[in-house]
């Protein structure tokens, strides 16, 4: 992780974050203590609760707490372990929170109003936390400034875009074992994600086609030289289709009918219901077979459809999720909106924020410079052009 790693050569030299109260809910993963480890060489003083319980790793727990972190968590604990984590951590009086859903400012708000005062700030890595925060926002409750690092653009670009596209093909390939190449895949949904599963399957020889509501993405999708069709005409082309809408029933009973024997059915968006299971269930003509661990196989009396993962997200069922690459963009976007909030959390005022524009631009700068790629700086007389607006 280069780029957290330079930013804590940084914070450890200038200390901003000196006898600052940090709590945080996110993955106990192995780059999330790098994040940790970051704030505290900034001289934080930061305690970690756990986001979700099937996703702590023991091993990063125990190093956290040999590092004199007040860590949290055990993989598999159950809810009531879960929720005393978060309580723990709210009890050692953040002043910044750094949230994936939201748990620490949800808590805060409807259990500790009297510690809402300490608060400077907090973030927020996850979609799902942002729909949480804003509804609290809209009934004029919110008490801080919250950094939606989750929009910043450098965390689409990886975590959308690059991440999620190659690890949803890692996904199905780990659970199918298919050739790519030459098969046709339909993408359903040209966003973000579906953008970058597009992008990766057509680089792994396949042909692929994208399917849309937006005019604007199917323009986008048609000009990138994909093919773009209604989903009902897809669904008798394709060898593997890859739901990533963020809607529901995308592939129905209509769909099913029409598909080739064989073909594929995998899930990228975040809930289980993009393909409607119900239907496929009650278009077959018996139980499904588990054909291969995370294959389920739908016989439809001439045909036979193998469904990933149960329709759950492709790339975290049957993958390893995000590589730390892709970590170490969002985790140095945290570190900065950190160091934002200590700032300029006053002027900020209550509310969900974006991700200010130089903190993207720094985090891409981080990266390129990881990367030994070096890039042209404005001139004085081209960046003053640039602001002009007489002719010329
Ligand atoms: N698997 C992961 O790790 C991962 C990572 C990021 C996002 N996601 C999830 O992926 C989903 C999409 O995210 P995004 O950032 O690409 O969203 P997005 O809004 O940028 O793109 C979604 C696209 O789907 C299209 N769409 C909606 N309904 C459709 C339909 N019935 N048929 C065809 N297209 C349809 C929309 O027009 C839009 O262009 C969300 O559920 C998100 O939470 C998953």
């Amino acid at each position: 992780m280069p780029v957290l790693r330079s930013l804590r050569e940084r914070l450890a030299a200038e200390r901003p974050f000196a006898g600052l109260r940090v709590g945080a809910c996110l993955h106990v993963t192995a780059e999330t203590a790098c994040l940790v480890r970051a704030l505290a060489a900034g001289g934080a003083d930061v305690g970690l609760a756990a986001a979700n319980p099937l996703t702590t790793q023991d091993d990063v727990v125990a190093a956290l707490v040999a590092d004199g972190c007040a860590a949290y968590g055990r993989r598999g604990e159950d809810a009531d372990a879960y929720a005393a984590g978060v309580v723990a951590v709210v009890d050692r009086g953040p002043q910044v929170t750094l949230d994936d859903g939201a748990d620490l400012l949800t808590v805060l708000h409807a259990a500790r109003p009297e510690q809402l005062t300490d608060l400077i700030g907090g973030t927020e890595e996850t979609t799902t936390g942002l729909v949480r925060l804003r509804a609290l926002e809209a009934e004029g409750r919110l008490a801080c400034p919250v950094i939606a690092v989750n929009e910043a653009r450098t965390e689409r670009l990886f975590n959308d875009h690059y991440g999620t596209g190659q690890s949803t093909l890692d996904g199905i390939l780990r659970a199918t074992n298919l050739l790519l190449a030459g098969k046709t895949i339909v993408v359903l949904g040209y966003g973000w994600t579906g953008k970058g599963v597009a992008l990766r399957a057509r680089g792994a020889g396949a042909q692929v086609v994208v399917c849309e509501v937006d005019p604007m993405r199917a323009l986008e999708a048609r000009m990138e030289g994909f093919e773009v069709m209604p989903a009902l005409v897809a669904a008798e082309r394709g060898d593997v289709f890859v739901t990533v809408t963020g809607n529901r029933d995308v592939l129905g009973a209509p769909h099913f009918a029409r598909m080739k024997d064989g073909a594929v059915l995998a899930n990228a968006g975040h809930f289980d219901v993009e393909i409607d299971l119900a239907a496929l269930a009650a278009a077959a003509t018996g139980p499904p077979a588990e054909v291969l661990p995370l294959v389920t196989q739908y016989d439809l009396g001439d045909r036979r459809l193998n469904l990933l993962a149960s329709g759950r997200v492709v790339n975290l069922a049957a993958g390893q999720g995000h590589p730390a690459a892709v970590m170490d963009m969002s985790f140095a976007n945290q570190v900065l909106a950190v160091e934002h909030l200590v700032a300029h959390g006053e002027q900020l005022g209550a509310g969900v924020h974006a991700v200010p524009e130089a903190v993207d631009r720094e985090v891409a700068r981080l990266k390129l410079a990881s990367l030994g790629v070096e890039i042209d700086a404005l001139s004085e007389a081209q960046a003053n052009y640039l602001r002009g607006w007489t002719p010329g």
